[in-house]
């Protein structure tokens, strides 16, 4: 079954045309991220017009690219939340014309849900059940998958997303947004034990993060060095920064999986393509006897193939909208 998947929840428009949930015939994204980076952050109208502009150009290239025409497609699907509503509803809509004027079923995705989704592309043999962290711009979840379609959330974050956390910390240093990527680089030469920083839990809710204070602390301490102008060194900085978020999120998925028995362990979102979360993870699940997937980097941030791939589990499981489909800002995974 080939789908044809649209995501625009964001400032990434995007196409692809996936077989089978797993198999990528294409795959197209047009990035804003350049424009954007002029205001330090996504600015929410511009995205819609980008979006307005590009959809057309996206859609037809990713047709082209799996060398189809609308005649090879069996369905469509589409991001509808959660995310930027004026930047969801440009894809929505176009989908529901397609979905209209070609007769094609419309399934709709969460977008949550498609960033696991992108771990049955980059590992033909994963299967639910399994526990994901989910770690994105937005959102910073561990999620138990009982099947493809079926998600309890088991720990969230109470204020920041880990990628907000990174993306504030590297502003503060002077990266151009998205700066979690950057900081991530710097990192690497940096020493991770440089400066103390707050490790946060959460009190009584042992899944759960709390990434606000660790930011602040970050914040204060460049600002207050460079106020006494000292110079602190920056790669330490961020590798201290990069330890501590990535120390939350390892100690209370690592935490979960124990306590609820679970061996199989993903990670999905924008911030599963850090380098140290990456090699932490893989280290500890190796030492504990857990199997660890991760998406292909190319595929950790957002794109339209892993909405063809969560799309075809939506299909079978019978989800498929009619065209008074919607699109929400906010919507819990479970729904
Ligand atoms: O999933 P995503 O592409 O978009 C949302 O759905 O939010 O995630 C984007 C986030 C940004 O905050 C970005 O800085 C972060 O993922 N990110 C990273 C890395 N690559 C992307 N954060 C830390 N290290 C990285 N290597
Ligand atoms: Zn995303």
């Amino acid at each position: 079954m080939k789908i044809l998947a649209i995501e625009s929840s964001c400032d990434e428009t995007a196409a692809a045309v996936v077989e089978d949930g797993r198999k990528v015939l294409s795959s197209v994204v047009a990035s804003q991220v350049e424009e954007h980076r002029l205001y330090g952050g996504v600015v929410p109208e511009i995205a819609s017009r980008r979006h307005a502009e590009a959809i057309v150009p996206v859609v037809s290239e990713a047709l082209e690219q799996a060398e189809l025409t609308l005649e090879g497609i069996d369905a469509l699907a589409v991001t509808y939340a959660p995310g930027l509503i004026g930047a969801l509803l440009v894809g929505v809509n176009f989908a529901k014309g397609l979905s209209l004027s070609t007769g094609l079923p419309l399934v709709p995705v969460h977008h949550l849900r498609s960033h696991i989704a992108s771990n049955y592309i980059s590992n033909n043999k994963l299967k639910p059940p399994f526990l994901c962290l989910v770690v994105s711009g937005g959102h910073s979840h561990i999620v138990m998958v009982e099947d493809y379609t079926k998600m309890k959330i088991i720990g969230r974050t109470r204020d920041d997303a880990a990628g907000e956390a990174f993306d504030k910390a590297a502003r503060t240093m002077g990266m151009p947004y998205p700066g979690g990527i950057e900081l991530d680089k710097v990192a690497e030469s940096g020493d991770p034990h440089a400066f103390k920083l707050p490790h946060p839990t959460v009190h009584d809710a042992p899944y759960d993060f709390s990434f606000s204070g660790l930011k602040t602390a970050v914040i204060n301490l460049l600002h207050n060095s460079a106020q006494k102008g000292v110079e602190l060194n920056k790669a330490d900085v961020c590798a201290s920064f990069r330890y501590a978020v990535v120390d939350c999120l390892c100690t209370n998925f690592l935490k979960a999986a124990n306590d609820l028995n679970v061996d199989t362990l993903v990670i999905a979102g924008g911030v599963s393509a850090n380098s140290l979360l990456r090699r932490t993870l893989s280290q500890e699940c190796e030492k504990r006897g857990f199997k660890f997937y991760m998406p292909g980097k190319s595929l950790c941030g957002d794109n339209a193939a892993m909405v063809g791939a969560q799309g075809y589990y939506e299909y079978i499981a019978g989800k498929t909208a009619g065209t008074d489909l919607n699109a929400y800002a906010t919507m819990s995974i479970e729904e």
